[in-house]
Formats: C-alpha cells, structure tokens, sequence
C-alpha cells in the first residue's frame, strides 16, 4: 500500500505537484478585491495543508469580505512537514473544508492561519471526507463547483484544457495559473478572441518559483533546495488566466512606429504584415497585423480587435500551419487589427 502510494505520487509529481508561492498569488490577488465581496470561492486542486491560495483566501477571509471559502484536495498530500499545518496527517485524505467564517477564536489579538486550525478542529463539520479522490471532474467536485463563484488555483498543467472547459461550461468567473502556451491551444484561443478570457495582471515575462515535492529531481537550471531540504523549481512560460476584469487591461499601448513596406514585409499566403515585436506595432496601419503571442501581455480590447491565431484561421491556406515569409515559416503570430482606423 505504502509502495503503491509512493509510486502514484511519483508519477503525479512528475508533472503535476507545484505548489505556488504566498507571494506570486498575493501579488496578482491585489488587483481583483473589489470581485471577491460577499462570494464563495472554490479551490478545487488545493490541499488546504500545502495549498498557498486557502491560506491566501483564509487568511484575507474578512478583508475580502468573503460569503465561504471551499476547497477540496485531490488525494493525500506529498508534501510532509508544513510549518503550520491545519491538520494530523493522519486525517490526510481526499476532502473537503468549507468555512463561512474566521473570527480571532485564540484570542490572541490577531485573525490568523492558526484561527483557522482551530476553528477547523472545533467545528468537524467545516471538514468532510469526500467520497472519491477530489478529481476536480467528479460530480461531488462539480456540485461544489456549481455553489461557487470564482475559482481559484493552480489546476494540473497536464489537464489545463479540460480544466478550463469545465469552467466554461459551467460559466464559472475564475483565476487560475497556466503557461502562456495554452493560449494557442485549438478550445482556449477563440475564448481570448472572444473576450472570454485574458491574461492576468502580474507576470508578463520572466519565470517564477514553485515548491515541489522533495522526492521531485532538481537537475534542471533555476532549481534549489533550502536548509530544510525544501524544493523550489523556477517555471517559465508562467501565467494567470482570468475572466475577471482589472484596470490595467483597459491602458493604451502607447505605439511609436510608423508603417513602412520595407519594414513590415507580408506574409506569402496571407494578407497581413508581419511584426515582430507588440511594442513595434505600427500607429498607422489599418489592416491585419500578425502580432507575436506575447501580444497578449499588453492587449487592451479597447484598442484592438483579435481576428484569430495564424494556424487556425479558415483562410490560412496551409491550414494548421503557421504562415511564411519568402518561403520561411514564421514564428506563431496572433492576427489583430487595431480599432477604429488610423490615430
Ligand atoms: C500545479 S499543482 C498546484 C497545487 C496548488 N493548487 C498550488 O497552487 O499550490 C496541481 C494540483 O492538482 C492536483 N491534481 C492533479 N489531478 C487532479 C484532479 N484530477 N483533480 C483535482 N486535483 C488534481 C495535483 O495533485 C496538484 O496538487
């Protein structure tokens, strides 16, 4: 059993267990506060004894005036030894906690992680065994989710489409980590299209750090372990994805470059220029612009229109190709148009 438990836990940790940082959420949190007020939120991959965002969403239960915080955790933790657990780990096992309130119950001046704890171990009934494993797909899971209104986490990278349909189906506001390449994938792209879906506030660039579990193999760059033998890998390619709006996406791009045949060559079997770099978007030019996809770092809706991805669009004659230059297949371009005409 032991064995069995190990070796599962192995192959998830492979591709699934990374935990985010207080930090990396509590910096992108800040911009949302004013959608959490009186609404339930769902972490639905989160073990609340590893899990950062219940101790975000716990810990900022009253500041952000929450109606109930759920979170539901898939199978037993791999990771051992918090430094505040909420629980024996002998109570680990695939469940539910659902609190309503976080009041200052140890007296002790502050409402706090170990508030939680406590209110958690007085009132059994904030802590349920579930009946299944806590996939997030199950239909208790799904009732769960059904009762909330935003959702919460950092899903399961190798599940990151059927995640997000699921969120789609059931019409779910959400906030959730992802990699940038998702936004390519076939059913994620025409949601950004549409306008369903965005990038979030806080990473535009760069990599950030995960805990991983500490059977989990360092031998990549950008991976460390602390004194406590605690394990951090750096991720690149990091994202939020959200359908929460927030004042940042609505600022203009300031753009400088005029256009120029020279400079923006077409592309061979589709009538858009290409540009090379979103900051190089030319202020003067009225037809379709394949932009690269860090594009969506800096879109702002108001100012322009998202026509499509390059592969998938019906004209592309080279269908579920990328476009050319002289022959030369380009990088993957998103198409755009800027609203409204020439400034
Ligand atoms: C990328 S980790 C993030 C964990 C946590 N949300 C965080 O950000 O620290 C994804 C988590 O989803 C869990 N998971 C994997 N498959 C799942 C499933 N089908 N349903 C629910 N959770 C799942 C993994 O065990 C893992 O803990």
């Amino acid at each position: 059993m032991a064995g069995n438990a190990d070796l599962n836990n192995a192959g998830r940790a492979r591709k699934d267990e990374f935990y985010t940082q207080l930090t990396v959420i509590e910096a992108e949190l800040r911009h949302y506060r004013k959608h959490f007020a009186g609404k339930t939120v769902f972490c639905n991959c989160d073990d609340p004894y590893e899990s950062n965002f219940f101790k975000y969403f716990a810990m900022n239960f009253n500041f952000l005036g929450l109606k109930k915080l759920i979170a539901t955790c898939y199978d037993p933790s791999p990771i051992a030894g918090d430094e505040l657990p909420l629980f024996e780990p002998a109570e680990k096992r695939a469940f539910k906690i659902e609190i309503t309130e976080v009041a200052d119950v140890n007296g002790d001046g502050a409402v706090d992680l170990a508030d939680v704890a406590l209110l958690i171990k007085n009132r059994r009934n904030t802590l349920t065994v579930l009946d299944g494993n806590g996939d997030f797909r199950s239909d208790e899971c799904v009732e769960l989710l059904k009762e909330s209104d935003i959702v919460v986490t950092n899903p399961p990278f190798s599940l990151f489409r059927e995640y997000m349909a699921q969120l789609i189906r059931y019409e779910k506001k959400f906030l959730i980590i992802g990699n940038i390449n998702a936004v390519t994938y076939k059913d994620v792209f025409p949601l950004i299209a549409r306008n369903r879906l965005w990038l979030g506030a806080s990473i535009h660039s760069g990599d950030r750090e995960f805990a991983v579990p500490k059977n989990y193999p360092l031998n990549a760059a950008g991976c460390r372990e602390d004194a406590d033998g605690n394990r951090f890998i750096r991720v690149k390619g990091v994202r939020w994805f959200t359908n929460l709006d927030y004042p940042q996406r609505h600022e203009e791009l300031i753009l400088y470059k005029r256009y120029t045949q020279e400079e923006y060559p077409k592309f061979d079997n589709y009538d858009a220029i290409d540009v090379d770099k979103t900051t190089e978007i030319p202020y003067d030019y009225d037809g379709v612009m394949g932009v690269p996809i860090t594009f969506l770092d800096k879109y702002n809706p108001d100012q322009f229109d998202i026509i499509g991805l390059d592969r998938y669009v019906p004209d592309n004659p080279r269908y579920g190709h990328r476009f050319t230059i002289d022959g030369k297949e380009q990088y993957a371009r998103i198409l755009i148009r800027r609203k409204g005409g020439a400034q």
